[in-house]
């Protein structure tokens, strides 16, 4: 694992469900201990908000500084910054061909925070999550998320170049597998914040607009470099290395 904490169920928070990440298999402790959190649409009462994109990422470090996070308040520092491109556009690289994820801060090995930018029409393959939490907050435009539930065969391809900003996912290859079930579709508007993980199934992002550029700010915790991507018409599974296309600002090169 990239980074070893303990990540508090803010829904079952009581001393008998603190279990210590070491008593638990690492690529499912995450999954153990966040069984019951969905995420909350709402800013919490009586909480520290983040007036700049900088009180939110100093606020994040302080929430992961210790062993112990509280992912509901983390949604909640999230849904609390109100979207200024002033203080995000220097991160924002589009590209013309697919959206780009763009590293804004590494949280000290514990969580990146990252900005992606789609262009009119850009998607997401369908992917998971690697057994971290993912945030989502729309900084700009709109964008469409839609949700599936795992396909039943979970055998995972490793032989193919997948790539999770090509919308169509592993195609090419055939593969006898059912289609995969959507179960959700909604749409985010600026300052929404949306929150999954592998328990809550998979999903696939999409900018609707055929006019408009979408902007969003992504936390992952723990940080992952590889993920699934699944054919939605067979259900079939593949590797997938994620990349930033830039990082603090400045454009990745090729060789990065
Ligand atoms: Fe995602």
């Amino acid at each position: 694992m990239t980074s070893v904490m303990l990540i508090e169920d803010a829904a079952n928070n009581n001393n008998s469900n603190k279990i210590a990440n070491n008593e638990l298999a690492s690529d499912h402790y995450l999954r153990e201990l966040t069984k019951t959190f969905t995420g909350i649409e709402k800013p919490l009462k009586n909480a520290p908000t983040c007036a700049t994109l900088t009180d939110l990422i100093s606020a994040l470090h302080e929430a992961f500084a210790s062993d112990r996070v509280n992912i509901e308040f983390v949604n909640h520092l999230m849904l609390s910054y109100q979207s200024n491109p002033s203080e995000w556009r220097k991160f924002a690289k589009f590209d013309r061909f697919r959206y780009t994820r763009n590293l804004v801060d590494a949280g000290n090995g514990k969580f990146n925070l990252m900005i992606l930018c789609w262009n009119e029409g850009h998607a997401s393959a369908i992917h998971d999550h690697a057994d971290s939490h993912c945030f989502m907050k729309m900084l700009k435009g709109q964008l469409t998320e839609v949700r599936f539930a795992w396909p039943k065969d979970k055998t995972v391809n490793e032989d193919c170049k997948a790539d999770i900003g090509n919308s169509n996912g592993s195609g090419e290859i055939e593969y006898d597998g059912e289609e995969l079930e959507e179960t959700s579709r909604s749409t985010m508007e600026t300052n929404g914040v949306c929150y999954i993980n592998d328990n809550l199934g998979l999903h696939r992002v999409e900018n609707p607009s055929h006019s408009d550029v979408a902007v969003s700010l992504h936390l992952y915790c723990p940080p992952f470099d590889t993920c699934s991507i699944f054919n939605k018409q067979t259900g079939k599974r593949t590797k997938c290395k994620v990349t930033f296309w830039s990082k603090y600002g400045k454009r990745e090169t090729q060789d990065n």
